[in-house]
């Protein structure tokens, strides 16, 4: 029988992606909302976390009761290669994590993958922090690769630049005198990026050795992959995220805000699930939610600094004094591993005192249903893009007072480009956080309301049919069950 005339037999492969996050909180979380969206979709997902993140989430979130609906979703786990008393929390550690992970995980990893023990994987979804990890076995198996990048699309085209910025002799930045001076080569953001806006991996006082951060270096990388994929949306990071398609990356998938994807999907199935549903590798203290509710109408501050940023004993007095000073009402996420130094001391009473009156303090918080919370009228936030996200997404208004990575750059988009808030950068005076929580709650008020309120329209509409993270998300689908049909085929 020649070949024509052999009968078409099609090998039934439901597409099968490997998903695998940083073990990091903001990483997880938003990897995790994405499995759920594949899921969603008839996409069978393989979710892979260190054991010490898989054992925090089961503990701390309902994953169980959450992803019951998704026999196709399957929770395996690996080793991060440390001792189980690593702390593996602030930024410090993760760099420990990352190398440890390069030297233990990865080799196992590949093993794990061609021996099957991961499912048969048609499709690779990896944090663009781990660029290289899987790519033999890849090869290897004939499956693409596609890099979610955790970041904002306008931190990722700044390191995409970072040689360019050298080249044109822009940097090292030559101390603190210079941090004002503007970039000019970075194209998009050419009139407001100071040396202060770069991401903090790239505000090297060396160039010679070029010492890029790993975790840059291989977001860097990532982007030579099949694909990346990107949690924003077009109506914010337009502009960059046409760069980045145009001198980068062709097959961009911009899909966010992903939690409120998510969210759109599942009422669009008549899902309902708990609004209490977490991702959280912390315990949740819910106890902060019934003191909201008797709070009024946008009086409050919710202040959260995310899951790795560490803070000085001064640091945090500082924020305390200028919070009470404000007069407005607070409530705080101190994470226990949050303080760092010299911590002892005594608390002057008069913070105690105007807490106990008008402040609330909390370990962890249901970030998201907090920021949706009628009381809640501003975040004093780290800028860390989940949460820049979930406040565009609830309409708040930011202070932003970022610490490390993409979280220089985005504070510098949130008050000078989409005006959604104020950068109070590198400054942690009392003085100053109680004027700036002052001017956006108070005296610039009705001007930040209304940036938010059609901010968050745009990051809604972008998500609901016809949007372009919509359809954007439809042609990753595509592109995820066209490959398995090839490999079938194969
Ligand atoms: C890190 C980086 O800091 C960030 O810049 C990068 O873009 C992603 O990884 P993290 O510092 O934890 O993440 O900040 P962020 O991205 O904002 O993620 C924190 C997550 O924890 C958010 O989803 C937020 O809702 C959640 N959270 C935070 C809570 O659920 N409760 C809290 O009390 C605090």
């Amino acid at each position: 029988m020649d070949q024509k005339q052999r009968p078409q037999v099609e090998v039934p492969t439901t597409p099968r992606v490997l998903i695998f996050p940083l073990p990091a909180q903001g990483h997880v979380t938003s990897m995790l909302t994405l499995a759920e969206l594949l899921s969603l979709c008839g996409i069978d997902v393989t979710f892979l976390n260190t054991d010490h993140v898989h054992n925090r989430l089961f503990r701390h979130a309902d994953i169980e009761a959450r992803f019951a609906d998704y026999p196709g979703l399957l929770f395996r786990t690996i080793s991060d290669g440390l001792p189980d008393d690593h702390p593996r929390s602030n930024d410090r550690s993760i760099t420990e994590v990352l190398h440890s992970m390069i030297a233990t995980t990865k080799p196992v990893l590949n093993e794990m993958l061609v021996s099957g023990a991961l499912g048969s994987v048609t499709c690779i979804i990896a944090d663009g922090a781990f660029a290289g990890f899987v790519t033999n076995s890849a090869c290897e198996l004939h499956v693409p690769i596609i890099y979610y990048q955790p970041a904002s699309a306008c931190c990722l085209w700044t390191l995409l630049c970072f040689d360019d910025i050298i080249k044109a002799g822009e940097l090292p930045i030559r101390g603190k005198e210079d941090m004002d001076r503007i970039i000019t080569s970075v194209p998009g953001m050419k009139s407001f990026l100071r040396c202060r806006d770069l991401p903090s991996f790239c505000q090297v006082n060396d160039t010679s050795a070029t010492k890029i951060n790993p975790v840059a270096r291989a977001i860097r990388q990532s982007c030579s992959a099949q694909g990346i994929i990107l949690n924003t949306f077009e109506e914010l990071e337009g502009p960059i995220i046409s760069h980045i398609i145009r001198s980068f990356c062709p097959n961009t998938y911009t899909i966010g805000p992903l939690h409120a994807h998510l969210k759109h999907k599942l009422a669009k199935k008549n899902v309902s699930k708990s609004d209490q549903s977490s991702n959280s590798i912390f315990e949740v203290d819910r106890k902060c939610m019934d003191w909201l509710d008797s709070q009024p109408p946008k009086s409050v501050i919710y202040v959260s600094f995310g899951s790795i940023t560490t803070l000085t004993r001064d640091a945090l007095l500082e924020f305390w004094h200028g919070l009470v000073n404000s007069n407005v009402r607070f409530l705080w996420v101190v994470r226990p591993d949050m303080l760092t130094g010299e911590c002892a001391g005594e608390v002057p009473s008069e913070l105690l005192e105007a807490t106990r009156e008008r402040g609330y303090m909390v370990r962890w918080a249901p970030q998201e249903e907090v920021l949706s919370h009628r009381a809640v009228g501003g975040f004093l936030t780290h800028s860390g893009w989940n949460s820049t996200l979930e406040s565009i997404v609830a309409g708040v208004p930011m202070i932003c007072w970022p610490y490390f990575a993409d979280q220089q750059i985005n504070s510098r988009f949130v008050g000078e480009v989409w005006k959604l808030g104020i950068d109070m950068k590198d400054v942690c005076d009392r003085k100053i956080v109680e004027k700036m929580v002052i001017d956006l709650t108070v005296e610039r008020r009705e001007e930040f309301l209304k940036s938010t309120a059609k901010m968050a329209r745009l990051a809604g509409e972008s998500v609901c049919e016809g949007g372009l993270s919509d359809s954007n998300f439809d042609r990753l689908v595509e592109y995820i069950r066209l490959t398995a049909k090839e490999k079938s085929a194969r």
